[in-house]
């Protein structure tokens, strides 16, 4: 079992966190907006709590679902608050049109929140490889995710296990621009090839 916040009450938050309740995870949900916060905790179960939007989160991992022009603000505004927790970066960080990545070359999100964190916190990029509302149909899905520290790894792949999904590590945290690529392409596919948003991208492992 992990002890998990989420800062951002929206739909990933949603899916993830209907998740982690059923996987026995402890779970925080924070928003900016308190009543917010408190309706959401509500409707995810009777242990899940709402925590104070800036102070020190009660979860070990620390999910930051927010859009990501808000990531590098938000992990600032909260400063040293989240020293010492592992934090798991679900960003996409495409342009409006989905044409093409934010973020300059030789960069990532998850890299950019990486220097705006503590020294002691520890940046793992997941979950955006998978959509919200395809999380929330329950389905055994795989789950990428790429960062440096390995025990922050280790306990991102136990979180994902628990909410029934396959983690992949895809390598460090310089991977994350690839994965934050996927998130492109996802859209891609889902505008052509795939002709909509009800799919999910995995790894086969033939023989
Ligand atoms: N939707 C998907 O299928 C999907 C899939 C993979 C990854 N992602 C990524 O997951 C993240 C969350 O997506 P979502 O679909 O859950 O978004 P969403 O439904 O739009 O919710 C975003 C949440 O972020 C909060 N927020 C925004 N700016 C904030 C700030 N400055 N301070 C505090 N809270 C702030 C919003 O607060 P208010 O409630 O107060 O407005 C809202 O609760 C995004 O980075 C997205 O790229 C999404």
């Amino acid at each position: 079992m992990s002890s998990i916040s989420f800062i951002g009450l929206g739909g990933m938050t949603r899916a993830i966190g209907a998740r982690a309740v059923e996987g026995g995870n402890a779970v925080e949900v924070i928003g900016r907006d308190a009543a917010k916060a408190k309706d959401l905790a509500t409707a995810l179960g009777d242990r899940v709590t709402a925590g104070t939007f800036g102070t020190v989160p009660a979860g070990d991992i620390v999910i930051l679902a927010v859009p990501y022009a808000s990531a590098v603000p938000v992990v600032a505004q909260y400063g040293d608050a989240l020293a010492g927790k592992v934090i798991i970066d679900i960003s996409n960080t495409f342009n409006a049109d989905a044409t093409g990545l934010v973020t300059p070359d030789g960069t990532s999100g998850a890299q950019e929140i990486a220097k705006a964190v503590p020294a002691s916190a520890h940046v793992v990029k997941a979950f955006n490889t998978v959509f919200g509302h395809v999380l929330a149909q329950g389905h055994p899905l795989d789950v990428l995710f790429a960062g440096d520290d390995a025990r922050a790894k280790a306990s991102v792949s136990a979180f994902i296990e628990s909410l029934g999904l396959r983690p992949l590590d895809a390598g460090g945290l310089e991977t994350a621009r690839w994965l934050e690529g996927t998130g492109l392409l996802m859209m891609g596919l889902a505008r052509h090839g795939v002709g909509g948003f009800n799919f999910t991208l995995g790894v086969n492992l033939p023989g």
